[in-house]
């Protein structure tokens, strides 16, 4: 019998901070309106995370929700990844926290760190862990506070990004070592592929000029939004046309995208280029705008909970962010 490792979503959960800030408050700070955000970027709102709230709270409450959805306890879990470039401080891990939160002593938990495709990254990395046969159960988060890395008096940048948290428990398919009976290939449920790419030589249009070894301190977010946008158009279409062809598919079997949630008229123009209908891209950034490594995992949650995302679904989630970084994962939910 052919022995196939595979790894499977098994519940999400999600937090958002309860405190929203609407375009209209905005306007009142900055040069800035409703209409504009609205017409350039789709966002209407965002949460922003309490004094004293941090990534670790928000990441800790979506884990534990995703937990209770997936009917799996804390003590189960063997390895926590949190995709973060907000972390609480320079060190230790934020998911070390998480791990502590939730009262777990088990496994091991790190950070990763690729912006706004961090939660790609994180899904990519516990899928080859339970591949690897080295780990059963996985909580994979996505949470940022952008609020606090964010420069309040450049419109350009700080209307864009918002706080929360996103969650999935990844679990090898059928019990030990992942080894599943038929079906296999690209009908089987669970990840079927990921997808990853880097191009350091694009790290100044979008970065945080400031870090530990750089300049000691935390530094605020810097973007060309021109250049970004004109890349990550390019390079999401690229990426879900190399996952899908990767796994013999066509873009029509395709059921949903779960795209990175930065701006709608991305998400439109990639919807446009790949020739999807607009109804099979789950959009999210009018009531979250971006919440960079967080932004799939809510998202998720919320076509989950809606019953948008059903068993047996293709689903591509992909992403790009600083660095550059970019990429996809393609899943049978
Ligand atoms: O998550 C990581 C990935 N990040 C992204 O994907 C972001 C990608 N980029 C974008 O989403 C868009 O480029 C932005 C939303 C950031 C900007 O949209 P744009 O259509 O590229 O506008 P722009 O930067 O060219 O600005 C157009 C005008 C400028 O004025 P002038 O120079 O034409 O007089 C800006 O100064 O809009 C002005 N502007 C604003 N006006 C009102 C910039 N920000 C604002 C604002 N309110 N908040």
């Amino acid at each position: 019998m052919m022995l196939h490792l595979s790894s499977q979503i098994i519940g999400c959960g999600s937090y958002l901070p309860e405190r929203i800030l609407t375009n209209a408050e905005l306007a009142q700070q900055l040069e800035t309106s409703d209409e504009w955000i609205m017409a350039r970027t789709g966002i209407r709102q965002r949460h922003i995370a309490a004094e004293g709230e941090l990534t670790s709270d928000l990441a800790t409450s979506a884990a534990e929700r995703a937990l209770v959805n997936a009917g799996v306890t804390a003590a189960e879990v063997d390895l926590i990844i949190v995709a973060t470039s907000t972390p609480d401080d320079t060190f230790p891990a934020t998911a070390t926290r998480v791990q502590a939160k939730l009262g777990s002593t088990r496994g091991a938990a790190f950070d990763l760190q690729a912006v706004c495709s961090g939660f790609v990254f994180a899904l990519a990395t516990a899928n080859n862990f339970i591949r690897a046969g080295q780990v059963q159960t996985v909580l994979v988060i996505g949470a940022e506070t952008y609020s606090r890395i964010v420069d309040w008096s450049d419109r350009g940048t700080c209307v864009l990004f918002g706080d929360g948290a996103g969650a999935v428990v990844l679990r090898a398919a059928n019990g030990a070592g992942g080894e599943t009976a038929a079906p296999v290939g690209n009908r089987a449920r669970g990840i079927l592929s990921t997808h990853l790419h880097s191009d350091g030589r694009f790290r100044d249009i979008l970065y945080v000029d400031g870090g530990p070894s750089s300049t000691q301190s935390v530094g605020h977010l810097r973007m060309s939004g021109k250049e970004v946008f004109r890349h990550a158009i390019a390079s999401l279409t690229a990426v879900a046309e190399e996952a899908v062809a990767a796994n013999d598919l066509k873009l029509t079997d395709l059921d949903w995208i779960v795209p990175h949630q930065a701006n709608i008229r991305i998400l439109d123009g990639v919807g446009r280029k790949l020739g999807l209908p607009a109804e099979k891209v789950i959009a999210t950034v009018d009531r979250h705008a971006n919440t960079s490594a967080a932004s799939i995992p809510l998202a998720l949650d919320v076509a989950s909970s809606d019953g948008r995302l059903k068993a047996g679904d293709l689903v591509l989630m992909e992403a790009i962010g600083g660095g550059l970084t970019w990429g996809a994962v393609l899943a049978r939910w």
